[in-house]
């Protein structure tokens, strides 16, 4: 058996940890593992390597991707995937893996309808994929964004200003929203909460009626101009204000702990659910769900084995 490997749109922290447990898995079951260089893009253009262990080595910790990643709109049209999949078969591959945003899923997705069986990982800063609670690089890029709001959060103390910050997500409110609460900011602005310059003006003016010395915002990219915001805010408060756009800073850097053990585990059941004839399927995590029970089964409770176990065997 012989399987593909891509990453595809906005690289994220952990493609690379994903990639990794994919060629590793595979080739303990005596797969052939195939890397597919630069996205879909790469794919139509047959940029396609085998890959053996020793190639992952060494990635684990690394930010970016090792394939290189690209944005292709062709790849809607029927021809330019006929031509992905010519080269696919034209090497006997069976399978693709494809790590990516909703771009990247919509691609798998039409290229499994054509006959080439592929499995989905989310692998975006964003956390925009709904069939998964977290994505490979969210918590990472959210990390980054928390430090570099701490960061403005020293000098708007020291300075008595209204900072405000613009966060990636491109539609997702969730960089927004976690880093807002993590960071103690004052007003979280994304799509869910909705943008209504007045109302941001009067809680800004209540921040100081409060006694606040300065306050910060966050706000979700994609919404408004922030340092138009900035301004209007300095022009209608008590607060000189400043914006900040984090940029792509947020999409870079070493993974973090949970994305590299959330990547490992994604990859290592990709190739799991393609030995078990699966095609056309996303994979999914969900974690952090919070409930209540019983204050005396809690302490009676077994601890529950991690099922961790089970892939890293096939890891090294
Ligand atoms: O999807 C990841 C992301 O960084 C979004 O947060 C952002 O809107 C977009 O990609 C930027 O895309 P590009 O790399 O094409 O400028």
């Amino acid at each position: 058996m012989k399987i593909g490997v891509l990453t595809s749109g906005g690289d994220a922290p952990g493609m690379n940890a994903a990639i990794r447990a994919v060629v590793r898995t595979a080739i303990s079951y005596g797969i052939e593992a195939y890397g597919i260089y630069d996205g879909y893009k790469g794919l139509i253009e047959n940029k396609i390597k085998k890959l053996e262990r020793n190639d992952v080595g060494q990635i684990l910790n690394r930010g970016g991707t090792i394939l290189g990643s690209s944005r292709l709109k062709e790849f809607v049209e029927k021809d330019v995937r006929q031509k992905a999949i010519d080269n696919l078969q034209a090497l006997e591959i069976d399978a693709l893996v494809t790590i990516g945003g909703d771009g990247t899923y919509r691609g798998a997705l039409a290229l499994s309808e054509m006959g080439m069986p592929c499995i989905a990982l989310p692998g975006t800063i964003d956390n925009d994929i709904s069939s998964t609670e977290y994505t490979i690089g969210f918590f990472t890029a959210l990390d980054t964004a928390i430090d570099a709001i701490d960061k403005l959060r020293d000098t708007s103390f020291s300075h008595q200003r209204c900072t405000v910050v613009e966060v990636m997500g491109r539609n997702c409110g969730d960089l927004a929203i976690y880093s807002g609460i993590a960071c103690g900011a004052e007003i979280v602005i994304t799509n869910d909460t909705g943008f209504n310059k007045e109302d941001v003006f009067r809680q800004v003016h209540h921040a100081k009626e409060i006694g606040k010395r300065h306050l910060v915002i966050v706000v979700a990219e994609n919404i408004t101009d922030v340092t138009e915001l900035a301004r209007e805010i300095q022009e209608h408060s008590e607060y000189e204000s400043r914006a900040s756009v984090l940029g792509y800073i947020q999409r870079g850097g070493t993974p973090s702990s949970y994305d590299r053990v959330l990547a490992s585990k994604m990859g290592a059941y990709a190739v799991e659910v393609i030995r078990q004839g699966f095609g056309g399927r996303a994979i999914c995590a969900h974690s952090l769900e919070v409930s209540h029970c019983d204050l005396r089964e809690a302490l009676t409770m077994e601890i529950k084995p991690s099922d961790l176990y089970q892939y890293l065997a096939r890891l090294n």
